[in-house]
């Protein structure tokens, strides 16, 4: 369930027209649901309350700062890939106890920020890396917590750029390596392993995959009690998947069920790491219609939004719902189009073949399930800014991210002086 329905035809976020926003504000732009935030982070929180899990949200798939402020206030702490995003977790006044870091490639200056900040853990991704930390942290006379990330070899069944648990993948340790690191811990004197971690994929429906991954990590884990080894964290990652077309994917609820029984065996403090199933339903694009065009083979929506704003469906040919901001009054005629934006490459299109009613210029549409890995993901490719985000509380919105200006776009770039 989300917070974008319609009320008289015309679609809301809670308590505010979208129209309004746009009239404000103009388009394209996105709009997030505060309201839609709380309740997934919720559902999470309270399929696991048993064993009260840290849910470190995975700000990659949205680090907008009313975004991670509003779920800092509900207790979140935070999944972070870079330096970059350490900073904008603290800007929201995260903790940093709260905060774990993966990332197949932390340089140095990433490691040392982090020690200093005082972390959490790291979860570490190669031997080199292990090697890495352990020399940053004796410069600094520190022992930061380390987490193995393990590559368990699991398939996710997702889509092939999205999943990360095999070793075709580039990610995580595998089983051997990884038991020979615990085994040799003491060449790592200025590193505390605390614990695992594992991170097969995303928009994972099922648990198969999950409780295939974990049952190999927990075989590891008893391994390690056997030889003396204790640990005090697990971090089973992400992947819980959002609702974009018709999937059933698996209620947090569900997941629970499932994985329960298992997490509690460990004894472990659990860390969980959702990103796109808190914050996908809780955004939408919102474009304009700018002309249509039948071409006698084919009719196309050409709209003021392109693959630089959302790029999901040209990367990944991900399905978006979209659907008309006002809808018509009277049944009209639907016609199958593809909505296109104005981006030179035919990868940038939002549909294909989709079933729309008659639109008109100056009409708007709402992409639907764009909060997750959609303005995080966009670029000033043809030079277009950035849009803005706007947040919804209730019947208040504000902007928390304002449009890029071209003065933006061509900050600190010049015509070198031997050019001029
Ligand atoms: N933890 C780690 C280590 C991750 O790499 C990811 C996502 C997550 C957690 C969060 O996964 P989630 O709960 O959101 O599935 N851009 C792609 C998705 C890339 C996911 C990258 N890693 C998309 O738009 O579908």
């Amino acid at each position: 369930m989300h917070d974008f329905q319609f009320k008289n035809g015309e679609l809301y976020c809670e308590d505010v027209k979208v129209t309004d926003v746009v009239q404000s504000v103009g388009t394209p732009l996105y709009l997030y649901s505060h309201h839609t935030l709380v309740d997934h982070f919720t559902k999470i929180k309270k399929a696991f309350a048993k064993i009260n899990p840290l849910i470190c949200f995975a700000m990659k798939a949205n680090d907008n700062l009313a975004v991670l402020k509003t779920l800092a206030d509900q207790g979140a702490g935070f999944d972070i890939v870079s330096l970059g995003e350490l900073k904008k977790a603290l800007m929201v006044n995260a903790d940093p106890k709260k905060i774990v870091f993966a990332s197949v490639g932390k340089t140095a200056e990433e490691i040392s920020e982090a020690v200093k900040i005082g972390i959490l853990f790291f979860n570490v991704e190669s031997l080199p890396e292990l090697d890495e930390i352990n020399r940053v942290a004796k410069a600094m006379n520190k022992k930061p917590q380390v987490a193995l990330r393990i590559n368990p070899d699991v398939e996710a069944a997702t889509h092939a750029k999205i999943t990360t648990g095999t070793l075709k993948n580039k990610f995580g340790i595998d089983l051997t390596t990884a038991k020979d690191i615990m085994k040799n811990r003491a060449r790592y004197p200025h590193l505390d392993f605390c614990g695992l971690h594992v991170h097969i994929g995303s928009q994972i429906l099922t648990r198969e995959p999950f409780v295939k991954a974990l049952k190999k990590v927990l075989g590891f884990i008893e391994t390690l009690k056997a030889a003396g080894i204790h640990l005090k964290y697990l971090d089973i990652g992400g992947g819980l998947a959002a609702v974009y077309k018709d999937e059933k994917p698996q209620t947090a609820q569900e997941f629970a069920d499932a994985i329960l029984p298992y997490l509690e065996k460990t004894g472990l403090k659990i860390i969980m790491e959702p990103g796109r199933f808190i914050t996908a339903n809780a955004g939408i694009f919102v474009t304009k219609v700018l002309y249509l065009k039948d071409n006698g083979i084919k009719k196309f929506l050409i709209v003021d939004g392109g693959m630089n704003d959302l790029i999901r469906p040209a990367l990944y040919d991900a399905y978006h719902e979209i659907v008309p901001v006002k809808r018509p009054k009277t049944k009209t005629k639907t016609a199958k189009v593809d909505v296109v934006g104005p981006i030179c490459e035919s990868g940038d299109y939002f549909a294909k073949e989709r079933e729309l009613p008659q639109m008109n210029q100056g009409d708007l549409l709402a992409i639907m399930t764009a909060g997750a890995y959609g303005y995080v993901m966009a670029s000033n490719y043809n030079v277009r800014g950035r849009p803005p985000e706007v947040i919804v509380k209730g019947n208040q919105f504000e902007v928390t991210k304002k449009r890029e200006t071209f003065e933006d776009l061509v900050r600190g770039e010049t015509i070198p002086a031997f050019l001029k």
